[in-house]
């Protein structure tokens, strides 16, 4: 391809990415707190089931705080297309998604999630002092693009299941007032990881791919996975949504276009080993836990 054409390509690229943000920010506001219902029907047998699964989303939702700050130590300099989704569409929306599940849960007697909002790890500072240089500002951006398609990917399908198993409880006011809005939002942030990645990838030299295949391979983690605790939390959530019996499954799902980009000289290969495996140590260690308490508790 000439150097024109491929400038044509970019052109278009940024103006597909600009309106999909733009119709984001029109569709979808962020929820009417109003708008939303906290009838249940039956609290315990809800929270029993379910408790746990809206502490650990909301906690995420709630962390987009400190999210932005990672990204903003790690993207010194952003492009602004992906400084207005984050600023503009994805945080408020999120917030607004941990502030209705955070409520939900206070609803059914349990504490409020409890969240870090502001602490930005050691990694992330080293990798956003290496971003000053240009070249690696873009292999945190790809690394950035990865880790909001699987997180977004697993909140798609997390918030199906949970839609699901809250209708199949019969708690239809939550599932049609807390849920139903919350999951409308997320496949448009899906779709803009997605198509982000995929025009990056597209302009990364070799030694570029090849660092970012080490560090995701070195760095992966289950969304809002921060610590072996919250790995086990995970896995507690995913048995509760009934994937915990099919990890690999839910690892190819949430890892379908990252093995397509980064693998796809490794033919055939359907989930890239560090996804499978963190999502498996999750379950692990989820039932490690279980097994652990003592037999009153
Ligand atoms: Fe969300
Ligand atoms: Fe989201």
């Amino acid at each position: 391809m000439n150097l024109h054409s491929a400038r044509a390509r970019t052109s278009l690229q940024d103006r597909r990415l600009a309106e999909h943000v733009d119709r984001l920010g029109l569709e979808h506001p962020p929820i009417d707190l109003a708008s939303v219902d906290y009838t249940v029907r039956r609290p315990r047998l809800f929270n029993d089931r379910y408790g746990h699964v809206l502490d650990y989303m909301a906690r995420v939702e709630l962390e987009v705080d400190r999210n932005v700050l990672e990204l903003t130590t790690l993207l010194p300099e952003p492009p602004e297309i992906d400084r207005r989704f984050y600023a503009e569409v994805w945080q408020p929306q999120e917030i607004r998604h941990g502030l209705i599940l955070d409520a939900l849960q206070v609803e059914l007697g349990r504490p409020p999630a409890e969240t870090d909002l502001s602490s930005v790890g050691v990694k992330v500072r080293i990798l956003g002092a290496l971003a000053h240089l240009p070249a690696f500002q873009d292999v945190c951006r790809m690394l950035y693009y990865l880790t909001g398609m699987a997180t977004e990917r697993s909140a798609v399908l997390a918030y199906n299941l949970l839609h699901r198993g809250v209708l199949d409880l019969g708690e239809r006011a939550i599932a049609r007032t807390v849920i139903a809005p919350i999951r409308r939002q997320e496949p448009g942030h899906y779709a803009f990881y997605q198509f982000s990645a995929r025009a990056l990838w597209d302009q990364l030299a070799g030694w570029q791919r090849w660092m970012v295949r080490r560090m995701r391979t070195m760095s992966f983690a289950p969304v809002g996975a921060n610590n072996p605790a919250q790995a086990a939390d995970f896995g507690d959530v995913m048995r509760a949504l009934s994937i915990g019996a099919e990890p690999d499954d839910f690892a190819t799902q949430i890892s379908r276009v990252e093995a397509e980009l980064l693998w796809a000289h490794r033919r055939g290969l359907r989930v890239p080993a560090y996804v499978a495996r963190a999502l498996r140590e999750a379950v692990e260690s989820a039932e490690a836990r279980w097994a652990a308490r003592p037999p009153d508790d």
